[in-house]
Formats: structure tokens, sequence, C-alpha cells
């Protein structure tokens, strides 16, 4: 992308961009194009993920589902070829900005498709708000991506962190649980996860009586389980994710919480990790966007073709990436692969219906999906659909100008 392409991203910006082109074209001046050299070259595709560390598998699940997804329309984006820039964000948030800009400014990718760690989003977010850079979040629930800092370039193919617990409070109620503890890792997805949870169950007249805290990525669950048990309230709430969401399960299960206490939690808890922790989830309820079992024309086909080229079973990871690059190609479809019009891509991304393998989803105003929040529960290697826990589920953008 060049430098004038790659200008303002703000909403004024691109209308001052668009009209100007649309009045010399009128004129009758012939431009030399973006268009006319960009399909050419290839679309640069910046995939920002972890490849190491705990949530390495949950990178891996991302770039499989997006491949997938540009595969099935022929490798290429509006008719053009891609070229992929693959940056390790090692799930950490002090490197976000510098390997940010390793897409940014060295590779001069035109989308960037990441990340996976909501503390990492953050650091992301000031880069690409300054350089404009179209940006699809497969994962990062940060609020304040499509809160306070919510910007026309951003979107998001995943979730807010509030929107994953937040139709757990009348889960609990319809249990009859009067109180819960949330356990889960000090960082912002936790905090936000918590505060959705708090928010949702309070409004049903339940009590969240203590937050619990673990360091990110710290796994040393014990002293916290031995607090559980000497609390024994009504219901345990986690979030924990990839390898820590495994190793707090098999902990449950061994500080003899499990059967006693119900545990339950943001789907990410079971998501990814069944064939990890042996009986170790079973029964478990939790919410999330996506479920197995679901038995749609488009999920089934999604399995068979995700389970045919990467001989494995797809999770919630995987859909995230695969819708992200449906909602690339929609926006890119829209303008035949002129990625410089900027303006064409956001709109057409914007009013994009996403037949996704969890259900079809549109964008809110902030760019984040509008999505049916599924209840589910651990059964053998499955985290099988119980029914929806709510229905079009929007994050409540606060904070969001746009
Ligand atoms: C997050 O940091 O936003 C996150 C990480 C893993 C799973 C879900 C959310």
């Amino acid at each position: 992308m060049d430098k004038e392409q790659n200008a303002s991203c703000d909403r004024r910006g691109f209308l001052r961009g668009s009209s100007a082109i649309a009045g010399a074209t009128a004129a009758g001046v012939l431009l030399p194009t973006h268009f006319a050299f960009g399909q050419q070259a290839k679309i640069k595709v910046g995939l920002m993920l972890p490849s190491t560390g705990t949530f390495a598998a949950l990178g891996a699940a991302i770039t499989n589902g997006f491949k997938l997804a540009i595969d099935e329309r022929g490798g290429k984006l509006g008719g053009r070829e891609i070229e992929y820039f693959l940056v390790d964000d090692e799930s950490n948030p002090a490197k976000a900005p510098e390997n940010t800009n390793k897409l940014v400014q060295r590779d001069k990718v035109d989308v960037v498709i990441g990340t996976v760690h909501s503390g990492v989003v953050m650091g992301m977010a000031k880069v690409l708000k300054d350089s404009g850079t179209l940006w699809i979040n497969p994962n990062g629930g940060a609020g304040a991506m499509t809160g306070p800092l919510c910007a026309p370039n951003f979107f998001r193919s995943s979730f807010s962190n509030w929107q994953t617990t937040h139709a757990l409070g009348k889960v609990l109620k319809a249990k009859g649980h009067k109180n819960a503890v949330f356990i889960t890792w000090k960082y912002a997805a936790g905090e936000e996860m918590l505060e959705g949870f708090k928010e949702g169950f309070e409004k049903e007249g339940g009590k969240l009586t203590h937050e619990l805290f673990v360091p990110f990525p710290q796994v040393e669950f014990q002293a916290l389980l031995t607090e559980i048990a000497s609390i024994k309230p009504d219901a345990v709430v986690a979030f924990f994710a990839g390898g820590g969401a495994a190793k707090f399960l098999k902990d449950y299960q061994a500080a003899g919480l499990k059967g006693k206490i119900p545990l339950y939690g943001a789907g990410f808890l079971t998501d990814g990790v069944l064939e990890a922790v042996g009986d170790a989830a079973e029964g478990v309820e939790t919410t999330l966007h996506y479920a197995d079992g679901l038995n749609t024309k488009k999920d089934n086909a999604f399995r068979l073709a995700y389970a045919k080229t990467y001989k494995l079973q797809p999770d919630v990871y995987a859909v995230q990436g695969y819708d992200a690059g449906q909602l690339l190609v929609a926006g890119l479809e829209a303008v035949k692969g002129d990625i410089g019009n900027k303006v064409g891509v956001i709109k057409a991304m914007e009013a994009a219906k996403i037949d996704s393998p969890r259900g079809q989803w549109t964008l809110s105003k902030a760019h984040n999906p509008v999505q049916d929040m599924y209840l589910r529960k651990v059964v053998g290697k499955e985290n099988k659909v119980q029914g929806v826990a709510w229905k079009a589920l929007a994050d409540p953008a606060r904070g969001c100008k746009a």
C-alpha cells in the first residue's frame, strides 16, 4: 500500500478522499489509479498471532480457518493473489507496538489480521489507528477496541469479552445458584469477562461474592482452589483458555471440587482442550458464540472441509479465523480487489451478512459481531449445544463515538 492510499482513516478523511476521486473522474481526468497498478500486485495480508506460548494453538486454529475461507475462493481476494506476512506476537503486550509496526511499516501490509490476547490488541490499536491500516481482529475481546478506541478501519470477527459471559447470569439464575465466585487471569480479558458476568448475574438477583486472580500466563491454581473449597459458593465461573484452561480443569478435578461445586465459564474454558483433559471437563457448562452439534448446512460443510484439510476438528478459534476471511472477502469482492478504495471496502464489510458456521451474524455500528450466545455442555469430547442462552447479543460499545 502506498502512502497516499494509507492516508488518514477517520471517517471524514475517507469521505474527502472518495468525493475527490469522484470529482476528478467526472471531470474526465485520467487518474493513474492505485487500482490500475493494484490489479497486478498481490494483496498483502499480515497475520499477527501467537505461535508460541499458552495461546499458540489458538493462533494456529485462526490461521487455518482464515486460509480455508480464502482457499474456498480459489486462494484470491477480489480476484487478486495474496502474499502472507507472519509475526509471532508471543501474547506479549509489551512488544505489541513493535510487532504491529513490523507489519505496517516494514512489510507495508494492506490488512492486519490479529490477535488473540486482549493486552496485545490494545497495543495494536494505537499503531493501527495512526496508520489507518485495515484491521480485522479474529479473537482478542478487549472492549476498548470497539468501545472508546473504535475506528472505521477496526473490525472484529470474534466477540467482545463482555459478550462471552453476560448470558451466564441468566443461566446460573435458572439453575437456582444465588452466589458465585469468579476466577481468572489478571488482565483485560479476565477482568472484562468478570464484569460482563457480574452485570448479568446481579441483574438476575445473584451475588458475585469473590473475585480471584492469577497473573497471566501463570497456571499455579492450588492456593485459590483451596480458598474456593473453604468459601463453598453455589457455583464457580472461570475464564482461562488454551494450555491454561486445560491445566485449570485438571486441577479443579484433582482438588476434589468437580462434582461438588458446579463449574461454569466463558466457552474458552473448554474449547480446543477436550482432547487434553480426559474427563476433567465432563458436564462443565459454558456460554459462547459457537458450539458442537449445531448441525446446520454451513457448519457441517465447514467442519468437513476443515477436518479434510487439516486432519483436525475445528473449534471457536478456527471459526473466528474463517469468518475474518469471509469478512475480508466481502469487502474486497465489492471493490473487485481495489484495496485502495478503503471507503468501498469498509462500506461492504459494514453491510456484510456473514454466513458463518456459528450462524449468521452482522456487525454493530462499532464493528463488533451481533450474534447468538449458545449454552453448551461438555459431553465426551464435545461442547454440545444445549440451546441459545441469548439471541443476537450486541456489545454495548460503551464509549464508541463512531
Ligand atoms: C483475550 O485475551 O481476549 C482472549 C484470549 C483467549 C481467549 C479469549 C479471549
